[in-house]
């Protein structure tokens, strides 16, 4: 049985069935509705129900409370209908359009183990999209999520980073077969992960290929002239996971940006130990700071934890995107 879902901002309406969850009958009808893990751990896609009959599949504690339970909140991703619905999405607009779209790949680059992948887009297309957003590429009838790791002042192109994977469907392909000029399909732009416009201090926290978004946001920002203050903390199991470092003095040329990498090896330069600990012994308050935080899911929760309960962070100032690979 269909029921029907409408956002109160916007007056945004879409159909969903009892068995699916909210979060993709929205993608399917093309609302761009806030979203990170898709799993229920990261709280991304939380918001509050003022109409209809809900029933919520198991989610982690940390992206919705009991106390978020009491007030009606639930995460979209895990929540499906049983009567009709009004969802109250505070700031929601619906982004840019998300598009299914060809692109001709430019360049591979491999540098250590990420290969740095660039689509040319169709002259004749338009794709628009926020820096930190990501893309589904569509590959032997498997879809593979990867930021943007570019902004959208570089027109016409989409970067992506990916890191060799053994047996990854894409992962694989990207380092044994695609070739140039080889035609891709894409799905996007989709996530949330994105700049908020406030004057905050900033941590742009990331392990691995998280990098990605954060490059893009950054770049945005040298576009805009923007001059927060930024500290990008970068974690890597050791100093040769490192990739594209050579910008990091440029940006901070631009930018009014500080950089630590972290990595398990003792390395001249590098602080020893992950991103959450160099966070803990760095910080005692960071009550007026915004956290942005890209990587893998223990590094994000972990971090969300350190920083909401010893650090003082104010839990609505932690913005989030987890990597969950897949083969
Ligand atoms: S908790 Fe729903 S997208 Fe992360």
């Amino acid at each position: 049985m269909g029921y029907k879902v409408t956002i109160e901002q916007g007056s945004l309406e879409f159909s969903v069935n009892a068995q699916e969850n909210l979060l993709n009958a929205a993608l399917q009808a093309k609302i761009n509705l806030p979203h990170g893990c898709k799993s229920g751990s990261c709280g991304a896609c939380k918001c509050k129900v003022t109409h209809g009959d809900i029933e919520l599949e198991e989610y982690n504690k940390i992206a919705l409370s009991d106390d978020d339970i009491a007030n009606n909140y639930i995460l979209l991703c895990k929540a499906s209908a049983h009567s009709d619905v009004i969802l109250d999405i505070p700031g929601f607009t619906n982004g840019f359009p998300i598009k299914t779209m060809p692109s001709k790949i430019e360049s591979i680059d491999k540098v250590g183990s990420v290969a740095i992948l660039k689509l040319k887009l169709p002259a004749n297309q338009i794709f628009e999209f926020y820096a930190g957003q990501y893309i589904d590429i569509i590959y032997e009838g498997k879809n593979r999520s990867y930021s943007i790791a570019n902004s959208p002042t570089s027109k016409g192109i989409i970067e992506l980073h990916i890191r060799y994977r053994q047996g990854g469907v894409f992962s694989e392909a990207a380092w044994q077969t695609l070739t140039i000029n080889q035609i891709l399909r894409f799905k996007g732009p989709m996530g949330n992960f994105t700049l908020q416009n406030t004057t905050k201090p900033a941590l742009m926290v990331c392990t691995g290929t998280g990098f990605a978004p954060i490059k893009a946001i950054l770049e945005q920002m040298i576009a805009e002239n923007n001059q927060r203050e930024l500290h990008l903390i970068w974690g890597n199991f050791t100093a040769e996971d490192f990739y594209l470092t050579e910008i990091l003095p440029v940006w901070q040329n631009q930018l009014n940006l500080k950089v630590t990498l972290c990595t398990n090896d003792k390395t001249e330069g590098y602080y020893t130990g992950m991103v959450t600990d160099y966070i803990q012994e760095s910080f005692n308050d960071l009550n007026q700071h915004e956290i942005y935080a890209c990587g893998n899911p223990a590094m994000i929760e972990n971090l969300y934890n350190i920083a909401s309960s010893q650090l003082k962070l104010d839990k609505r100032n932690f913005y989030s995107d987890v990597f969950t690979p897949s083969i």
